[in-house]
């Protein structure tokens, strides 16, 4: 990993503000993991997953924010627990099933005894912090023996780095389609577009997302030899939403799309630049 040049008190005070403001302009549950399609694939692998533990008594999601995953499986467990440090996500958070309970407090260092939860959770949030290590200490220190730490939507490198290349190239004699200027936005400009169209700090958005900005994302093999330092056993990693999944899967069909993920999958790592994002899976 990088030296992030972000200290860890300026990335969550910047955290508070981009989702306080996100949350206070009805825009966070725009995101586009909000999708029906998103959530139908992790509504499946969290079937998936949860069918493997032996108990289904607490799971803990890290960075709950207006409660994606909560709403996602507070029918599997008895207690739910979020944890976040903005208030004004977690004020969104939907607690009418009357088995959830939020947290508001730092994920790496949570009020929790160790050894208590049978399932975690961290979706779309390892990237906001400055050390995602001290993190996964954590995640590994209240997880029960057997128990599964599954985190999603982690910015892959390879696919970063591979955009930042072609926009170099789109700047000099190549030409980019419709789908990679989008992700040349989307991947390396989301600041921009959110103080152009909200007024948001864009500087903020940056310290928010230290990951993303200064190590450029995650990289698989360091992720996993992280995590199995750390002391998790089954250490697994898939990678997710290739570029260009969703018109594939709007615009010809789904079929198509799983035809040609199948494809990417069966050429891993070669084709790991094409996919978007990370999926953690660890076995404490
Ligand atoms: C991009 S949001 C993800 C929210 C939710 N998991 C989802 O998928 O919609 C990231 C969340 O992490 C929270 N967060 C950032 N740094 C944190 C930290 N160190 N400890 C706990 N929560 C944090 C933010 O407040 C925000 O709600």
């Amino acid at each position: 990993m990088n030296q992030s040049t972000v200290s860890k008190d300026e990335a969550i005070k910047a955290n508070i503000y981009v989702h306080a403001f996100l949350a206070n302009a009805g825009e966070y549950n725009k995101s586009p993991h909000f999708r029906p399609e998103n959530q139908d694939k992790v509504r499946n692998i969290l079937l998936r997953l949860t069918s493997e533990c032996n108990e289904k008594n607490k799971v803990i999601d890290f960075g709950c924010g207006t409660g994606f995953m909560i709403h996602l499986m507070r029918d599997l467990f008895e207690e739910v627990h979020g944890v976040d440090i903005t208030q004004d996500m977690m004020k969104q958070v939907d607690l009418s099933s009357g088995n959830v309970v939020l947290h508001e407090s730092l994920a790496e260092s949570t009020p929790f005894v160790a050894s208590i939860f049978d399932f975690a959770t961290a979706y779309s949030f390892m990237d906001h912090l400055v050390d995602y290590r001290v993190f996964l200490q954590e995640a590994y220190r209240v997880l029960k023996t057997g128990g599964v730490f599954y985190s999603d939507l982690n910015p892959n490198r390879d696919f970063i780095l591979a955009i930042s290349g072609a926009e170099k190239q789109a700047g000099g004699v190549l030409n980019t389609t419709p789908i990679v200027n989008r992700e040349i936005q989307g991947a390396l400009h989301n600041g921009e577009y959110y103080q152009q169209n909200y007024g948001m700090d864009a500087v903020l958005l940056e310290k928010a997302e230290p990951i993303k900005t200064h190590d450029k994302g995650f990289s698989a093999v360091e992720v996993l030899e992280a995590a199995r330092e750390i002391g998790f056993s089954d250490c697994r990693v898939e990678f997710e939403w290739f570029l260009g999944q969703a018109k594939v899967m709007h615009e010809q069909s789904r079929a198509d799309s799983d035809k040609v993920e199948q494809y990417l999958n069966s050429v891993l790592p070669v084709s790991s630049h094409l996919f978007k994002y990370l999926r953690f899976v660890f076995v404490k």
